[in-house]
């Protein structure tokens, strides 16, 4: 007999996704645009003079003070993860195991099997009936719980709407547990929480590489909290979490701000015009400050499928809590953004 995992890992679906070798790929949140071939030779040839036989510094400390000085932040304030779902992982386990976590649903989707991975109990809280985050709600259900932490994704994903700096301040008024502010999606979105920290030290915000510097395939992430809590996480986190490879694409990026800027923006640019043309073709769209947005069709499985045939791959989210008949799509290049358009319409010229 194989060994037999703890119960509530065995209850856990684990990460899937829709695998497919398609031409027009808008399903997984990332940057439409490599990174530009000077910086990849750049970030080569520092890593050709470093010493790969040697583990790379344990906190990443190049990388740590290019991001804190990217963030506005010192770098005590400071710790990387290999990927801010390793930093879910790490601020579960360091203040939630064996107790309550709180946190929106439909929300993050990696965020309540990382609670429960790191052995405390989910308190999910429902969405406002127009989708966006009910910060009252969750600061009413954190007391209830007693709740060892509250997590939040602004944006959120997969609805795409921030939570305003306002509300988070008001729950930070409630609430005086770890509030977990995820903005993997900060530059899309015009504002950040992140000045409530100077008043505000329970408030922890988690950043990461994979979307607006464009490199997922690094998997770096970060969390920005007070030099306390960034002592306490950093024991749970295992040393040398972050590759040599990550260290220095991320270092290199992070000083890269005008690039990251005019990137960020072009997404935002296409983000609007995709949602003119969805309203146009008579979508229900939901306004985003992220770089994905949320749609409503009659028949979101067939549509999504039809989508494929076309060659293009979007996230069908309609089986979430609220979301029923709901597609996600990732605001991509510009030619892929048309193709997925015109697949759309021609999905629903089928369909009528
Ligand atoms: C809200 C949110 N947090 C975290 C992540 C994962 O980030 P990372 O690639 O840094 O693990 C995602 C990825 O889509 C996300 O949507």
């Amino acid at each position: 007999m194989t060994p037999q995992p703890r119960p509530e890992v065995a209850a856990l679906a684990g990460y899937r996704l829709a695998g497919a070798e398609v031409p027009v790929k808008l399903n997984q949140n990332e940057c439409p645009r490599d990174v530009p071939a000077e910086l990849k030779e750049e970030i080569l040839s520092r890593l050709r003079g470093l010493a790969w036989n040697r583990y790379p510094p344990m906190r990443a400390d190049g990388a740590r003070e290019a991001v804190a000085e990217a963030c506005g932040v010192s770098p005590d304030r400071v710790l990387l993860t290999n990927g801010s779902n390793e930093a879910i992982l790490a601020l579960m386990q360091t203040f939630a195991a064996g107790r309550t976590v709180v946190l929106p649903e439909p929300g993050y989707s990696m965020a309540a099997p990382l609670a429960v991975v790191a052995g405390a109990r989910v308190r999910p809280v429902r969405l406002r009936q127009d989708l966006r985050v009910d910060v009252d709600l969750l600061a009413r259900s954190a007391r209830e719980a007693e709740a060892a932490l509250v997590f939040l994704a602004s944006p959120n994903n997969p609805t795409g709407r921030a939570v305003t700096p306002e509300e988070v301040e008001a729950l930070l008024r409630a609430f005086h547990g770890p509030v977990v502010v995820d903005e993997a999606y900060w530059g899309f979105c015009p504002r950040s929480v992140l000045p409530l920290q100077d008043r505000y030290p329970h408030l922890v915000v988690l950043r990461t590489a994979s979307k607006a510097f464009g490199l997922a395939g690094a998997r770096v992430g970060w969390v920005v909290a007070h030099p306390e809590v960034v002592a306490q996480v950093s024991k749970v986190v295992p040393p040398y979490n972050v590759n040599l490879f990550g260290q220095v694409a991320v270092e290199v990026m992070a000083r890269r701000g005008e690039l990251v800027a005019c990137r960020v923006q072009e997404v935002v640019q296409e983000r609007e015009r995709i949602r003119d043309a969805l309203e146009d073709i008579g979508v229900q769209v939901y306004p985003s400050d992220a770089n994905f947005l949320l749609f409503r069709v009659p028949d979101a499985r067939e549509t999504f499928l039809r989508l494929l045939e076309r060659g293009v791959l979007v996230r069908d989210v309609s089986r979430y809590p609220m979301l029923e008949g709901c597609l996600r799509v990732t605001v991509g290049s510009r030619e892929d953004n048309d193709a997925f358009l015109s697949a759309l319409r021609a999905a629903r010229e089928v369909a009528v």
